[in-house]
């Protein structure tokens, strides 16, 4: 059995006195043992985010990481040694904003994924087509690129100790949710491109699905034999709904 994760990217939002507020409602919630729950607030934010939530059962992750594993000469950038010595146990490597507006491509994410887990964070590997992908028919060969750029590096068995994030471009932060059959399809996919080199890791490996999840829609697509959890961009940033939607996981 595969534990649910719902985990919230809070992008780039917040001020000290929105975080302060969400970190109260976050410790009101009531979070069903079964679901891991984990958030994402931004750099600046993080050790106000781990204080603020001691002894909740809410993990606290980055939204990204330098691609060299330890601190040294590199302005403006964080290395995921410095992330664990914060407290943080996860990071995003790949998400679509970074790929299109930063221009980041497969082998720096390959790399940051590599350092992420050489200081035992567990990056969750972002993947997705674009609304033009999916319209030429190319999102399963697309999303397998950007599997297998990291797999073909890395080994499939460094799979064992990460997470796979399918969002569809197209879906993020336009209220256009994938159909939990159209998540369904590419998570199967995603878990058969794992099961030809290991089965162990396909049957172990989370799969979140992200893109426009609300409460309204998170128990259908949860309820989808690969989405093991979701990862939240807007909806994250009210704690009630966050809620709701992890709650939806454990059901
Ligand atoms: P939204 O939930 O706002 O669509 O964002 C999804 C996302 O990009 C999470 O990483």
């Amino acid at each position: 059995m595969r534990r649910p994760l719902v985990a919230g990217n809070w992008k780039m939002h917040g001020t000290r006195a929105s975080v302060a507020e969400l970190i109260e409602g976050l410790r009101r919630l009531e979070v069903p043992a079964e679901v891991e729950v984990a958030v994402m607030p931004p750099c600046l934010y993080i050790n106000q985010v781990l204080v603020g939530l001691e002894g909740k059962a809410i993990a606290v992750g980055a939204q990204n990481c330098a691609l060299e594993p330890m601190q040294g000469a590199l302005t403006g950038e964080i290395a995921p040694s410095q992330l664990v010595d914060a407290g943080c146990g996860m990071v995003l490597v790949g998400h679509s904003e970074r790929r299109t507006i930063l221009g980041e491509r497969d082998e720096q994410v390959c790399r940051k994924f590599a350092a992420a887990q050489s200081c035992g964070l567990v990056p969750v590997l972002c993947v997705g087509e674009t609304l033009e992908e999916r319209q030429a028919g190319r999102t399963l060969e697309v999303v397998a690129g950007q599997l297998d750029a990291v797999i073909d590096e890395l080994g499939v068995d460094a799979f064992a100790r990460a997470v796979v994030a399918y969002e569809p471009v197209w879906a993020i932060g336009t209220g256009l949710t994938a159909s939990p059959q159209q998540a369904q399809e590419v998570h199967a996919a995603i878990r058969a491109q794992f099961q030809a080199q290991s089965a162990e890791v396909a049957q172990a490996v989370r799969i979140l699905y992200g893109g426009s999840v609300k409460a309204a829609n998170a128990a259908e697509l949860f309820g989808m034999p690969d989405i093991d959890g979701g990862l939240i961009g807007g909806a994250s940033l009210n704690a009630d709904e966050f809620g709701a939607i992890c709650r939806a996981a454990g059901n």
